[in-house]
């Protein structure tokens, strides 16, 4: 008997756990595209300046809401970007208000703006002791700067360097390995017994290295963490097919316009807000796991984070061919939407 083809599924509204919302323009331009699909999504704090105290969080927090379109709802919530001069009272405090969910953590120059990131990890440990005591998790953006050390070997290297030695002095600290590209982040998760979970994006999941590199470079795939062999692409399939908690949806949806992608140096960062619930329904359908979408989108992320899964829900229907724009128009300019490579059969019904 060949498996009964599924084209409709109803899941909890999807959260984005992992998300670059910008500011100004940018913001008015890009929000709609998140709202429509996502009930809440984790706002990563990297703007220019930082968002490091609960003031500067609330503040952003604020901009969002008032860049919302009327008649769709959202929750954003603030992670404040941890810095050496990070106050443990003002996170704590931000924690207990409600302002700030989680505190991100970026290497200094690992990524687009991470100068004011930490460089010396032991000039944070009274923040991260503070946290590990009121249980406000720690989103880690995992690669060492090292510049000796190869690209594509910064994710596992983080782990041995950074990521164990902070989790051994600080057991009880919760921790997200945002992004993960490796097979070797997907194995220390999992070999964890507790406090540790992962995001993976929409993209991770269906390129590999290949994609930006051979035939051809493609800029639009560049984000960072790299893309790696497929190997690793497979891995990341697996355990977000898994059903295995301790792995959610964080799209790491990050606009740059076409102008700042396409240039000498051009910036790192994929934006997949519009159609990543289309690209992961077409991920889960071609692995036979559609029954684990939900669990990866919408339920296992609000249990890692002690919220309750949405009320509200969406549904998926597979049909014709869907076109989405090859980019969304902001008031900063043209921003290049995921191109998965393939034909998207599923969309969100309105
Ligand atoms: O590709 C990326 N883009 N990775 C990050 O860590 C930051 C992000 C951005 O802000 O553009
Ligand atoms: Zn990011």
């Amino acid at each position: 008997m060949s498996p009964k083809i599924i084209d409709r599924l109803t899941i909890r509204r999807p959260d984005d756990w992992h998300l670059h919302l910008r500011d100004g323009a940018m913001l008015q331009g890009v929000l709609p595209e998140s709202a429509r699909h996502f009930g809440r999504a984790i706002i990563m704090p990297n703007l220019v300046p930082p968002v490091v105290t609960a003031a500067h969080a609330a503040a952003y927090r604020d901009r969002i809401m008032a860049a919302l379109p009327d008649g769709m709802a959202f929750q954003p919530l603030m992670t404040l970007y941890l810095t050496e001069d990070t106050d443990p009272a003002d996170v704590a405090r931000a924690h207990a208000d409600g302002i700030a969910t989680a505190v991100k953590l970026y290497p200094a120059g690992a990524t687009t703006n991470s100068a004011s990131g930490v460089a010396d990890f032991d000039k944070v440990r009274p923040v991260l002791e503070t946290m590990a005591e009121i249980g406000m998790p720690l989103c880690v953006h995992g690669e060492v700067t090292d510049p000796d050390i190869d690209i594509f070997d910064r994710e596992a290297a983080f782990i041995d360097k950074v990521l164990k030695p902070i989790r051994k002095k600080t057991p009880d600290l919760r921790v997200v390995m945002e992004h993960v590209t490796t097979q070797n982040a997907v194995d220390y998760v999992r070999d964890s017994s507790k406090n540790l979970a992962a995001t993976i994006t929409t993209h991770h999941l269906i390129i590999n290295r290949n994609h930006i590199l051979a035939g051809g470079i493609r800029p639009h795939y560049y984000c960072l963490p790299v893309a790696k062999r497929e190997k690793h692409r497979v891995a990341l399939v697996q355990a977000a097919i898994s059903g295995d908690k301790r792995f959610f949806l964080g799209t790491d949806s990050a606009p740059h316009t076409d102008a700042r992608k396409l240039q000498e140096c051009g910036c790192a960062g994929v934006f997949s807000a519009t159609n990543t619930m289309s690209c992961l329904a077409e991920v889960f359908d071609a692995a036979r796991k559609l029954s684990q979408l939900e669990a990866f989108a919408s339920l296992n992320g609000p249990a890692f984070y002690g919220l309750p899964a949405s009320e509200d829900t969406i549904t998926l229907v597979r049909g014709a061919p869907v076109d989405y724009p090859a980019h969304i128009d902001t008031g900063e300019g043209p921003v290049t939407l995921f191109n998965p490579g393939f034909p998207l059969h599923w969309h969100v019904e309105t």
